[in-house]
C-alpha cells in the first residue's frame, strides 16, 4: 500500500490514463478525487467502493480548480497528491490553425496544468507537510511531430513548468514531476484510423502502443515516497520513442 492515508486528486480522471491511475491509487490505499468535465467521472468514482468522489471540473477555469481543492479538503481533509492529467489532442498544422483552437489547447493543456499545480501547491503549503505533484506531459513536449502545432507547444510548456516548480518548492517538501508518455491506446486515439494506429505503434522500438496502466505505474512511482529524491524530472514512458 504505497499511498496509504494519502488524498489524491486526478484531473481528467474519467477516462484513459486518468481512470487507470484512479484505480491504481485507490488499490494502493489513497482516497481519490476524480476531477473531470465529463460526467463519466462519477462512474469511475463509484467503481472505487467509497474511496473516491467525483467533482465536475473544467481545469481551464480557476474557479473550478478552487472549488475542486475546497471540496477535496472538505471531504477528505487534505490534498497530498495532484495528478494534473486532463488534456485534449489536436493535430492541425500551423497555417490552418485558428486562434480559437490554439487558445483552447493552451487553456486546457497548459493553463489547466498551471492552475492545478498552483492551487494544489497553495493548499500543500498551508498543510506544511509536503506533497507530490505529477503532470502529464508527452513525448511531444520533448520532440516535434509533423503537422502538430498547439499540442507540442503546450506540452513543451508543461515539461519546463514542471522543472521550475520542482526547483521552487523542493524546500517545502513538495515534489513536482511529469510523466511523458509515448502513444498510448486510450480514447484520445479513438479517432485515429487503425492504419494510423499501426503506424504510430511502429514508431516505438518496443513495437506497440503503450497501455494506460503502464503510464499509471510510472505516475504511482513518482507520486509515492519511492521517488522521494526525484523532483523537477520528466519521466519518459515511451517504449524507446525518444531514445532513437
Ligand atoms: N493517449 C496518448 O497517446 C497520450 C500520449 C501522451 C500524453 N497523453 C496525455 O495524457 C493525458 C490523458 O489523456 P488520455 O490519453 O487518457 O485521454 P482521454 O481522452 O482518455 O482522457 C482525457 C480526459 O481529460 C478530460 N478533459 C479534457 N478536457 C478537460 C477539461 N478542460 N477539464 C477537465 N477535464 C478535461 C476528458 O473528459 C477525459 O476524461 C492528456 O493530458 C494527454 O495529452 C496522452
Amino acid at each position: 500500500m504505497k499511498l496509504n492515508g494519502k488524498v489524491a486528486i486526478i484531473t481528467g480522471g474519467a477516462s484513459g490514463i486518468g481512470a487507470a491511475t484512479a484505480k491504481m491509487f485507490s488499490d494502493e490505499g489513497a482516497k481519490v478525487v476524480v476531477a473531470d468535465f465529463s460526467e463519466k467521472g462519477q462512474e469511475v468514482a463509484d467503481s472505487l467502493f467509497g474511496n473516491a468522489i467525483f467533482v465536475k471540473t473544467d481545469v481551464s477555469k480557476e474557479d473550478d480548480i478552487k472549488n475542486l481543492i475546497h471540496k477535496t479538503v472538505d471531504q477528505f481533509g487534505s490534498v497530498d497528491i495532484m495528478f494534473a492529467n486532463a488534456g485534449v489532442g489536436d493535430a492541425t498544422p500551423a497555417h490552418e490553425l485558428s486562434m480559437e483552437d490554439w487558445q483552447n489547447m493552451i487553456d486546457v493543456n497548459l493553463t489547466g496544468v498551471f492552475l492545478s499545480n498552483k492551487h494544489a501547491i497553495k493548499q500543500m503549503l498551508k498543510q506544511d507537510k509536503g506533497g507530490s505533484i505529477v503532470n502529464n506531459a508527452s513525448i511531444l513536449g520533448h520532440v516535434g511531430q509533423e503537422g502538430i502545432t498547439s499540442y507540442t507547444a503546450a506540452k513543451g510548456g508543461v515539461v519546463n513548468l514542471t522543472r521550475s516548480l520542482g526547483v521552487t518548492y523542493a524546500k517545502n517538501g513538495i515534489r513536482v514531476n511529469a510523466v511523458c508518455p509515448g502513444y498510448i491506446d486510450t480514447p484520445l486515439l479513438d479517432e485515429a484510423p487503425d492504419e494510423l494506429k499501426q503506424q504510430l505503434a511502429s514508431l516505438h522500438p518496443i513495437g506497440r502502443l503503450g497501455t494506460a496502466e503502464e503510464v499509471a505505474k510510472a505516475v504511482l512511482f513518482l507520486a509515492s515516497d519511492d521517488a522521494s529524491f526525484i523532483t523537477g524530472a520528466n519521466l519518459l514512458v515511451d517504449g524507446g520513442y525518444t531514445a532513437q
